[in-house]
């Protein structure tokens, strides 16, 4: 016992020190926190920690520096985004709740070494945050001050010769004043404490310049961020006596309400050829949002913030981003960004800052464009509704009691006066198809969605026209992955809101007795025999045809055991290429795939085996996607460009291979293949429906005509 004691404390002390190590080269962070006042009088505080390394790490070391901080009640922390551009920089953010016991101001502190190498400290000086919570009670709001909220990218780039402003987007939920200023040593606000040469800090709006010509290199920026009220207000303590606090005059008579860090690093790097956006470096264009621009989320609602870049002589090749914990990045085959967050009700009321930037490469030269900040405000949950899936229909119905001023028989799809709404006492609802009312089709990596929108119209009978005042917007996602039963998951409301369902594609694996491809094979005269030398003829189709959408036979292979890993396998088909020469694929660009082989050569000593493909659905006409692409060698998808890297992400995201056995027998003799696998099989072939990628198969038994089966082809040694 106290042997294993002694080697777990010191493998803990070795993962530490390995975390310790990992940890190091500090990118920056920043805190913001939120108070809520409990019913017994103490407070809870939630801080929302951010902070960056060369690799992803997560901690709460944060230590009481002065007053009560009481104690912490939770810690859930995680990876926002990662580069691997700019040094290569992990951001996680972690949720930190305390329950102070009254509301006395406090500090919350902490420091280490050592921050990235800088311009001014090529060994990485030390950094430090200080955090400065005030609880007491405003007279303005009646309720504890909440601090201003702000975040970065770790790290941003500019070229020398190119003037950049960085607004670091100070939003204040109680609509405080908010100022910046660099940190100061003695309040133990930063570790290096300097003030780069060659920039200058806008303190009243939170401005970062570069001036043209700074030194190429590194800049680490430790800046405070600081509200200040609007006009004088008291704050109310329980335990102390209450204090007065005026608006920003100057530094040395002022007391901020809170202080929070917000520090991060600027690069220099060398000149571009042209500091115009949109030809080196990229330009955000239409549906990314504005500088600054507030937008409405609401609980357990997916928000979804597209970004999208161009540059004439870059191409993009990501959008980094900096937002809460839970957020995700897509892209789209269109080449937009999309970053999704839902909302908790832990959330409700709070403000959020999301930044990003977009990336753009020529050669082995990367741009980066502006940042870009918005700000996100949870709302409560809005309209409830239901979303069901099919495989071509969507229907649609929410409640009317959870939406107000909705008038039913105003309603329509997408401004198609022909797919109507219709409407009870209780419910408003539709169901249309996935391939008309104006539904659209869109596709990233791992989904493929259908969007349409619900829309008030002008009543013709009335005289006053009535705009668009409400528009739900619902989607069903398909998982390209793996199968996900059908179930809901709610959206943006009261005016506006998204409502999602899931669905699952059904495929079928078919055998064929000929190559008119008219009649199957009897499912009840499984195990199939054939002889060597013939045909197979095969169909992957969908179960219902699914409209928009094309199927791509991606790879096929056979195994002596129903596990395409099986270590022995012989491929049929490689990245939609036939290896087997005998292979012929019949259709492509449809929305059923038609192929066949010889029977096996690929028999040796094994009397049966399984053929396992992984097909990949896509948009139809779309050139961007992987079934666009057909047959390629894997290696050739290089990620030279923009267009090649979004493919081989989308090629990598749709990999999936399936677990469809095809079984083939060398004797006529059927009780060798009565074995509890082929049972299974056979199981599996009666029911031969699978979810999205997944596949089916028959299998079929291969019969030898005695001495006439020919080997040679395929010796067993060379399996
Ligand atoms: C603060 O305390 C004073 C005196 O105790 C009281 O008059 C005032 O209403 C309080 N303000 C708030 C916002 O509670
Ligand atoms: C930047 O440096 C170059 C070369 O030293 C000089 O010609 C140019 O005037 C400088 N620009 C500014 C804005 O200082
Ligand atoms: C605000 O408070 C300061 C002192 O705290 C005082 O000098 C100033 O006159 C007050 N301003 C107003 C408008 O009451
Ligand atoms: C700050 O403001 C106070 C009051 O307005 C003034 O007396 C003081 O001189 C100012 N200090 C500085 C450094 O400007
Ligand atoms: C890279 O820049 C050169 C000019 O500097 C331009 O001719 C070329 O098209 C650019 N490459 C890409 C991929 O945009
Ligand atoms: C993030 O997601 C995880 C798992 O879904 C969940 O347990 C956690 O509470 C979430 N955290 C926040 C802050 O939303
Ligand atoms: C209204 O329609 C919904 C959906 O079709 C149905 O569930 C509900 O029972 C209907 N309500 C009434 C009062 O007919
Ligand atoms: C409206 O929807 C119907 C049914 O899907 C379709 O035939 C028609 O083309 C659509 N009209 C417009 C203007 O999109
Ligand atoms: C609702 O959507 C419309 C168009 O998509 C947009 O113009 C409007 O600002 C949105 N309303 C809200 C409250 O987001
Ligand atoms: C794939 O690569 C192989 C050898 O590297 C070559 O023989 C074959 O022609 C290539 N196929 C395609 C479609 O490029």
């Amino acid at each position: 016992m106290s042997i294993i004691m002694s080697v777990s404390a010191l493998l803990s002390a070795l993962l530490l020190l390995a975390s310790a190590a990992s940890a190091s080269h500090f990118y920056g962070g920043s805190m913001t926190f939120n108070p809520i006042k409990n019913p017994d009088g103490s407070y809870r505080v939630d801080f929302r920690f951010k902070e960056a390394y060369h690799s992803c790490y997560t901690s709460d070391s944060w230590a009481c520096r002065s007053g009560n901080c009481g104690s912490r009640t939770s810690f859930v922390g995680g990876r926002v985004d990662s580069s691997s551009k700019g040094g290569s920089w992990c951001q996680t953010e972690a949720v930190i709740k305390r329950t102070v016991p009254n509301n006395s101001p406090f500090q919350l502190t902490q420091s280490s070494c050592c921050w990235i190498y800088t311009i001014y400290d090529i060994y990485g000086g030390n950094w430090g945050l200080l955090t400065h919570i005030d609880l007491g009670e405003r007279s303005d709001t009646s309720k504890p001050n909440r601090s201003p909220v702000a975040t970065t990218l770790p790290i941003v780039r500019v070229p020398q010769n190119c003037a950049r402003n960085y607004n670091l987007l100070s939003c204040d939920p109680d609509k405080d004043t908010v100022r910046c200023r660099y940190g100061t040593l003695s309040a133990n606000e930063c570790g290096m404490c300097r003030q780069p040469p060659g920039f200058t800090l806008d303190q009243s709006t939170c401005t970062l310049s570069n001036s043209v010509n700074a030194s190429i290199g590194t800049y680490a920026f430790e800046l405070v961020m600081e509200d200040y009220p609007t006009r004088n207000i008291t704050l109310n303590y329980t335990a102390m006596a209450p204090t007065v606090r005026s608006p920003f005059v100057n530094s040395s008579s002022s007391s901020p309400l809170s202080k929070i860090p917000l520090q991060f690093a600027v690069e220099v790097e060398a000149p571009a050829p042209s500091c115009i956006e949109g030809e080196y470096l990229p330009r955000f264009i239409h549906p990314t949002p504005h500088q600054g621009e507030h937008l409405q989320a609401r609980v357990n609602q997916e928000l979804e913030i597209r970004v999208k870049a161009t540059a004439t002589f870059s191409s993009i090749t990501d959008v980094v981003f900096s937002g809460p914990l839970n957020s995700t990045k897509e892209t789209t085959t269109t080449g937009e960004y999309v970053i999704n967050w839902t909302p908790t009700s832990d959330n409700f009321g709070q403000h959020f800052p999301i930044c990003f930037i977009a990336e753009g490469q020529n050669g082995s030269r990367n741009y980066q464009s502006e940042m870009r900040c918005v700000i996100v405000v949870v709302e409560a949950a809005g309209p409830r509704a239901q979303v069901t899936c099919t495989k071509d229909t969507m229907s649609v119905s929410i409640e009317r009691s959870t939406i107000s001023g909705i008038h039913g028989d105003h309603l329509r799809l997408n401004n198609n006066a022909s797919c109507a709404v219709s409407s009870n006492s209780t419910h408003v609802f539709t169901t249309f198809s996935l391939s008309g009312c104006g539904t659209q089709i869109e596709e990233t990596d791992e989904h493929l969605s259908f969007k349409n929108t619900i829309v008030t119209y002008d009543n013709p009978n009335h005289i006053i026209t009535r705009k668009n005042i409400f528009e739900i917007e619902v989607m069903c996602k398909y998982q390209k992955k793996s199968s996900i039963t059908t179930r809901f998951d709610a959206h943006r409301p009261a005016v506006n809101f998204t409502e999602r369902g899931f669905g699952s594609f059904s495929y079928q694996f078919e055998f064929y007795q000929s190559g008119t491809f008219r009649n199957t094979r009897d499912p009840s005269s499984y195990p199939l025999d054939y002889n060597v030398g013939e045909t197979i003829y095969m169909e992957i189709a969908p179960v219902n045809v699914i409209q928009n959408t094309e199927v791509f036979l991606e790879s096929c292979v056979a195994t002596p055991y129903d596990n395409p890993s099986y270590p022995i396998s012989y491929p049929i088909i490689t990245n939609g290429c036939g290896v087997d020469e005998t292979v012929n694929i019949y259709t492509s660009h449809q929305p059923n795939v038609k192929f066949s082989m010889e029977a096996f050569k690929f028999i040796g000593q094994y009397d049966q085996v399984f053929i396992s493909c992984s097909i990949i659905i896509c948009e139809a006409n779309n050139p961007n996607t992987r079934c666009a692409q057909g047959c390629t060698n894997g290696t050739q998808v290089a990620p030279s460009s923009h267009v090649h890297k979004r493919e081989a992400a989308i090629q990598t995201g749709s990999h999936f291979i399936s677990q469809g056995p095809l079984r083939l027998r060398r004797s006529a003799s059927f009780t060798d293949a009565i074995s509890p696998s082929l049972n299974l099989n056979l199981v599996f072939v009666a029911g031969c429906v699978v979810a999205v990628v997944a596949m089916v198969c028959g299998m079929m038994v291969y019969k030898s005509r005695g001495s006439k089966v020919n080997y040679q082809l395929l010796k067993s040694d060379e399996i």
